[in-house]
Parts: structure tokens; sequence; C-alpha cells
């Protein structure tokens, strides 16, 4: 995509984590600037284009899993731009009468999101912001798809590491977590330090601060852990993405970086 193909309210000179996410997945929704931050992502971390396919593996089996516990309806925050196997597609192969919100505060996720999906009365494509859980729950276009007396799955996926600020992060998962049904489920997929040592992770975080996110923090399994507060993690836990319920135990997917960060995931129930 040229510079002059930008929708407008689309800034094609800051590096945009979404598209460079796009970039990764091998997507086409994606400008110069965002290439040139993914490969610098590359170079300390070649595998970065595996890691992103594997979280969205991750993904699809969470999905299959909140289906097979009886969850219809589905809140996806910083759902990232359309590719393949939406959560609303592969919620819908297993369970027809499933309910999706996608919500992202990338303007060029907004304008992809809307014209895909516009027509699909199973999706509503939000405009929101994670570290304003009330604005989200507030929003009348999602209260009038979701039935916050239900369970909901709320899904965190590769997002929450771009809320640098533990404290932070933790009350807006709360925020969420307290306007939710028992029966209700979080998924969260992070990025973790794993073996990684200082410098490469240091880099990583530089270019990351100067993207539309403003930042990455890398947490501890601990301090992912902490985000589950309130929720019983499924079976095997937090674990690395590929190892969470993997369709193919003897072909596991690559997720550790060769910078030695990896991602976790986990899936946790809200009982009461
Ligand atoms: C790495 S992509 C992940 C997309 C998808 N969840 C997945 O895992 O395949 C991160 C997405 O989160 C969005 N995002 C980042 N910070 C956000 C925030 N504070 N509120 C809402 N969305 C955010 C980005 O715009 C991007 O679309």
């Amino acid at each position: 995509m040229t510079l002059e193909k930008a929708p407008p309210g689309v800034d094609p000179l800051t590096p945009s984590v979404a598209r460079m996410y796009d970039y990764f997945l091998g997507g086409k929704d994606h400008f110069a600037v965002d290439r040139e931050a993914a490969e610098a992502i590359n170079a300390i971390s070649p595998d970065a284009k595996e890691l992103a396919r594997a979280n969205r593996e991750f993904l699809g089996r969470a999905v299959r899993h909140l289906i097979d516990q009886g969850v219809r309806q589905f809140l996806d925050i910083g759902a990232g731009l359309p590719t393949r196997d939406n959560v609303h597609e592969v919620a819908l192969r297993h369970a027809p009468d499933c309910r999706v919100v996608y919500v992202d505060n990338d303007p060029m996720v907004l304008v992809h999101a809307r014209a895909i999906l516009a027509d699909n009365p199973h999706t509503v494509v939000a405009e929101g912001d994670l570290r304003e859980p009330a604005w989200i729950l507030g929003d009348p276009d999602v209260r009038a798809h979701l039935d916050f007396t239900q369970p909901v799955a709320v899904l965190m996926v590769a997002v929450l590491h771009f809320v640098t600020d533990d404290e932070e992060a933790r009350r807006h998962v709360a925020g969420f977590r307290d306007a939710l049904a028992p029966g209700s489920h979080l998924v969260i997929s992070h990025m973790s330090p794993g073996e990684a040592f200082g410098d490469d992770l240091t880099a990583g975080k530089e270019i990351y601060s100067k993207s539309s996110a403003g930042g990455l923090a890398f947490r501890t399994h601990d301090e992912v852990l902490s985000l589950f507060d309130g929720f019983t993690l499924a079976e095997p836990g937090l674990v690395e993405i590929a190892d969470w319920r993997p369709d193919d135990p003897v072909a596991r997917a690559l997720t550790t970086s060769s910078s030695g960060a990896i991602g976790l995931a986990g899936v946790g129930r809200l009982d009461s």
C-alpha cells in the first residue's frame, strides 16, 4: 500500500503495532514505516514471524476450548487487522450462535474490520482502548451485541504487553473482570523475557517505544499470572504459547525467539 492510499485518520509515518503484526503474518495492510520497524525486530529476532503465527494458532485453539466450555460471546480487545481464522470464523465453525465484538484503538484496524464485517450479523466492530474498560463496557453497540449477565470470553491476545505499567495493566484487566458473569473467561497471550539477555530486549523495547503503542513490557511468568487474579486457569496453566493444548504435541511450533524472549499464554475461568 502506498502513502497516498492511507485511509483518513491513519498515520502512515508512525509504525503501527497492528500493521507490523500484519506484516509478520504475511498480510498486505502495512506501510514502509511498518515494514522497516518489523524488519528491525526481525534483525534481533529472526523468528518473529513464526512467533506471530504460533500466537494466531493459540488464539484458534483457545476459541475452540471456549466453545467446548459453552461460551458463545466473545469480546476481542486488541483484535488486530482481519486475517485468516478470525475469532468469529473459528467460533462460527463450531457453534452457529456465537457473537463477537472486535475492539481496537488503531484506525486502520477499524477501517478494514468494518469494511469486511459490515454485513455480518454475528460481529460488531467497536473503537476502544484497553486502558478504558468503562468506555468499552458502556459502548451501546457492545452492550446491544453482548449480554453481560451471561458468560463472555474476554480475549487480550498479544496486547497487554503494550500496557507497560504493571499496576495499570492489572487494574484494566480487573475493570473487565468485575463486569463479567460467572462462567466468563479471560484469554491472555503475552511477551515474556524467558531466558533472554538484556541487550536484545532493550533493543526490541526501543523499537516499540517509537511505535503507535509507545512501548512494550516483557513480563515474567509470575507477572503475567497476576493478571489472571480472580480467574482459575484451565490446564495446562500459563505456558509457552505452543504448549497450550497443542493440536499436535509432536510437531511443536516454535515459540522461543532466537533473542530468547517467549510468548506465554493461558485461559482462565471466572467462578463467581
Ligand atoms: C499484536 S496485535 C494482536 C492482534 C490479535 N489479538 C492477535 O493476537 O492475533 C495487537 C493489537 O492490539 C491493538 N492495541 C494495542 N494497544 C491497544 C490498546 N491500548 N487498546 C486497544 N487495542 C490496542 C493494536 O492496534 C493491534 O491491533
